[in-house]
């Protein structure tokens, strides 16, 4: 079991990452997180900002109220700030935010507004600061991602095929592409802790074939790793059939279900995670209250397969699938970028 105090090593890893964001003196810094936000990592992360000399402040939200028929996990996209004026105010005239929600702005309605103004974004996913010391970011991640990201930028086509009988095809032609290496110092830019990743939002009608989900495979909803495998037949975007048998066919099909919304089917985001110290066991040694399982998002040569909202297809819901798929190869215009689950960029 992890304790809930302050480590050393801990304000030394935030320090560094927010060295990587060119925090620096004088600075104002708002830390800002809600009700049910992980009181340590706010805690160290205005320890962290204080030895670089920034001006930390903190803008706490109440956690909103729930208005889906099912938890929400994972969705990348907080409805914590409603628009609340002067938060948006405080966040306008702050160069540097840290974002300690427990979902995080990435997807959040206020995010366009807040890049607009100029801040630079950094989210640090809810994980226990023992998980994000061994993933602190380095200066050479972001050229590997860059250079990823710009790939499936220029890519028309996306195959991912598998020994376990995935054969998807995405028409990667107007899909909205990001690379998030875990650092950002370019205003009116957002990036998370942990990073290493490379997500593209496919335009709507664009992603056909099977998935194949074996036993290991994860998803991140529920926080669980498999036990057995999970075929999901894609058609024009949406999940039309979720064959298998045992608890987590079940779980998928009866919390798909439970939206009663046709979006909550439809492909989110497809990707890779491409981050060398991610570990892809990770989330068997962590509690579940320890984790929010972006370190398995982020584990190299995973096929990061999502379901839920994508704005560029025009499609909006709280349900979310992030689920990272080992042993998958996968081509750009014909050329591999991940054979059988090993990097090959
Ligand atoms: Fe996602």
């Amino acid at each position: 079991m992890l304790n809930d105090r302050i480590e050393p090593q801990w304000i030394e890893a935030f320090e560094r990452v927010f060295a990587l964001c060119k925090v620096r003196q004088g600075e104002p810094v708002c830390l800002l997180a809600e009700s049910q936000s992980r009181p340590l990592n706010i805690e160290i992360a205005e320890l962290a900002l204080h030895r670089l000399g920034a001006r930390p402040f903190r803008c706490v939200v109440p956690t909103p109220p729930q208005t889906a028929p099912v938890p929400v996990r994972s969705t990348g996209a907080s409805r914590a700030l409603r628009n609340h004026p002067a938060v948006m105010a405080a966040l306008a005239v702050s160069p540097f935010i840290v974002d300690l929600t427990l979902e995080g702005l990435m997807h959040a309605p206020e995010l366009p507004a807040i890049l607009k103004a100029g801040s630079r974004v950094l989210n640090i996913s809810n994980e226990h600061p023992e998980a994000l010391e061994r993933l602190v970011p380095r200066p050479e991640d972001a050229d590997a991602v860059k250079a990823a990201a710009k790939r499936a930028k220029a890519a028309r086509r996306m195959t991912v095929t598998s020994a376990a009988g995935t054969d998807l095809a995405v028409d990667m032609e107007g899909a909205a592409t990001v690379g998030i290496w875990g650092f950002t110092d370019r205003p009116g830019t957002l990036a998370h802790w942990p990073g290493g990743i490379v997500v593209s939002f496919p335009r709507a009608g664009t992603v056909n074939g099977r998935l194949v989900l074996d036993a290991g495979d994860v998803n991140l909803t529920f926080k669980r790793y498999l036990e057995r495998p999970v075929t999901l037949t894609i058609e024009n975007d949406y999940v039309i059939a979720i064959e298998g048998e045992g608890t987590d066919a079940e779980l998928m099909r009866r919390y798909l279900a439970a939206w009663g919304d046709k979006a909550a089917y439809a492909v989110s985001h497809v990707g890779w995670g491409m981050n060398p110290r991610a570990r892809y066991e990770a989330l068997a040694m962590y509690d579940r209250r320890d984790t929010n399982g972006t370190e398995i998002r982020a584990f190299a040569g995973n096929f990061l397969f999502s379901t839920g909202a994508n704005e560029f297809a025009g499609r909006f819901t709280d349900g979310h699938f992030d689920i990272p798929v080992r042993n998958c190869t996968i081509a750009l215009d014909g050329e591999v970028v991940i054979e059988a689950g090993e990097m090959r960029l």
